[in-house]
């Protein structure tokens, strides 16, 4: 039986809908879970239609050369103050620090560039926008000022018992102050791939798995987080996803 105590201390992330809702969770938990339906209307067929050519051009992507068994391709953005619009980066390169990934961090990553046909289409384009709106709503991230936003399109392949795993592995905080990890596909036969919440390295409180496409994530750094490594039980499995990052900027336009 659980103590009265754990229940208080256990808040059930019911999927969330409404942006009220969700910036309540983020003050409470530091985290949120959002429902689809905060993206797009489930009963729009040109939504359907969008989400399939954008879940299509998962099968194109680049496999990343770090251990993982990862495809991915990255495109960033900057925020311009002034004229309250987004700028793209030419360039694709990615840096974390070494204090924030143990694994890949202290060096700079070069992806692929994240295809035109993904970028510009207009559900993900609303996705995006919605994103900003709720990072504007946060507090967390200052749009007075210079803001990156960084797009990561990633497919974690697993094949028979070989799996597919982040970096860094386990628990752990983003350098980025506010993520959002968007879901597109996760194969049936899928073992894994589970996000894991935790108020500190020893005692992880939400276990949440994303299913459907859009279901959504929010993280910011007060809990930790990790995903567990994706396998398959039969064949290959994938798992397709599309993170935004926000995080503010020394420089300015
Ligand atoms: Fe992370």
């Amino acid at each position: 039986m659980p103590q009265a105590n754990d229940l208080l201390n256990h808040i059930d992330t019911a999927h969330l809908v409404k942006m009220d809702e969700v910036l309540d969770q983020l003050d409470t938990l530091g985290f949120a879970h959002i429902k689809p339906d905060f993206y797009y209307s489930t009963d729009d067929s040109e939504s359907f239609s969008n989400i399939e050519t954008l879940q299509d051009t998962y099968s194109s992507l680049s496999r990343d050369s770090d251990p993982g068994n990862r495809h991915r391709a990255y495109a960033s953005f900057q925020w311009s103050p002034l004229n309250n619009e987004l700028i793209k980066k030419d360039s694709t390169d990615y840096f974390q620090a070494k204090e924030y990934n143990y694994i890949d961090g202290g060096k700079i990553r070069t992806f692929d560039p994240i295809c035109p046909r993904y970028l510009k289409n207009s559900l993900l384009k609303s996705v995006v926008e919605k994103d900003i709106d709720l990072a504007k709503e946060t507090g967390i991230i200052d749009f007075s000022s210079s803001v990156e936003i960084g797009l990561h399109q990633i497919r974690y392949v697993a094949n028979g018992t070989e799996p597919a795993f982040s970096s860094p592995l386990w628990l752990h905080r983003d350098d980025e102050p506010l993520v959002f990890v968007h879901l597109f596909s996760l194969s049936e036969n899928a073992i894994g791939g589970d996000n894991l919440i935790a108020k500190d390295v020893k005692t992880i409180t939400h276990l949440i798995r994303l299913q459907k496409p859009l279901e959504t994530l929010v993280l910011t750094k007060k809990p930790y987080h990790a995903v567990t490594p994706l396998g398959s039980s039969h064949g290959a499995a994938f798992r397709d996803i599309l993170l935004v990052t926000f995080m503010n900027k020394k420089s300015s336009l």
